[in-house]
């Protein structure tokens, strides 16, 4: 999810402090172009997961993508050191983020 255009772990933030502030969970990128690239490229990199982490690793990934265009994969693997999944060596989920910031970095 989202607070205040920042990606937070819903797993442990406090409703009240939410209070005030502007919420996105995964359903409301459904028309974002960043969004809907990292989705594609999940599915080709079969890096979609669970229901639980899959939300917050598209957010964060989102966050990446967009904040650090020219991360490498060190930097992608740190920026999501923050999601934890214990079902996969987030092999897949890296290279579908590197692959949409190098999409994006070719045009
Ligand atoms: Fe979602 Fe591991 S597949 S937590």
């Amino acid at each position: 999810m989202e607070v205040d255009g920042a990606p937070a772990r819903s797993c442990i933030l406090h409703a009240g402090a939410c209070a005030g502030a502007a919420i996105r969970t995964i359903e409301g990128f459904e028309a974002d172009a960043v969004m809907a690239a990292l989705r594609e490229a999940f599915s080709a990199e079969h890096a979609l997961q669970c229901g639980y982490c899959t939300p917050g690793m598209l957010v964060t990934a989102r966050d990446i993508v967009l904040r650090l265009p020219e991360a490498d994969e060190a930097r992608v693997r740190e920026e999501l050191a923050g999601n934890l999944c214990r079902c996969t060596g987030y092999r897949g989920i890296v290279r579908a983020i590197l692959g949409v910031l190098e999409a994006r970095r070719a045009t």
